[in-house]
């Protein structure tokens, strides 16, 4: 299966499913990274791996409408069979939820539909729970909404910061990102009660 990887900033998701698709048995390969600005680690770890890359800033277009539509036409470049977010801090719109709609996934570092958003962390220590971990869904239009695929919980420990809590998670995510990833491209999945295979 070709995937497509969006990011925003340090990419470690994005290494791992590069460094499981360098065996070809994983099922699935990295075919092109996508972010929303330069200069960030994750275009970096695809350069040094010969990904290719595209940049779409929000900022040169006239509208977010007009942004949406260029990063959809760059990654049906790549034809991807899955999108993956990973760390992309941008809510795509209307025309790439037609394009990957079923197809474009996210993981989030909190155990939706908690503490949904960019502070996921954080907003687990601010309320005091016990346990977090992250999750994996199929994005949706609205915020860290959409049907969860698969979640994964770690202890949240009373030394924990916002950066211990945040690491602990992120060693789970990744894992469970290059799982669930692997799994999908291997095996296909369900959609609309419709069994979906990828080449
Ligand atoms: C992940 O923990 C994800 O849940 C959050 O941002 C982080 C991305 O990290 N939205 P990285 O860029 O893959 O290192």
């Amino acid at each position: 299966a070709r995937l497509v990887v969006l990011v925003s900033g340090s990419g470690s998701n994005l290494q791992a499913l590069l460094d499981a698709s360098r065996d070809p048995s994983y099922g699935a390969k990295v075919v092109a990274v996508g972010a929303d600005r330069f200069e960030i680690a994750g275009l970096a770890r695809a350069e040094a791996a010969e990904v290719p890359t595209f940049v779409c800033r929000v900022a040169d277009f006239a509208t977010r409408d007009l942004w949406d539509k260029a990063l959809t036409e760059a990654a049906v470049q790549h034809q991807p069979d899955l999108v993956i977010s990973a760390g992309f801090l941008k809510l795509v719109g209307p025309e790439f939820l037609r394009a990957f709609g079923g197809r474009y996934l996210n993981t989030h570092n909190a155990l939706l539909p908690s503490f949904p958003g960019i502070h996921g962390p954080r907003d687990a220590l601010a309320y005091g729970v016990k346990v977090s971990g992250a999750t994996l869904f199929i994005v949706d239009e609205g915020v860290d909404t959409g049907a969860i695929i698969a979640q994964v919980a770690v202890p949240v420990l009373d030394e924990d910061t916002e950066e211990t809590l945040t690491e602990r998670i992120k060693v789970v995510e990744r894992e469970q990102l290059v799982e669930y990833v692997g799994r999908m491209a291997r095996d296909g999945w369900t959609l609309n009660g419709r069994k979906v295979t990828v080449p």
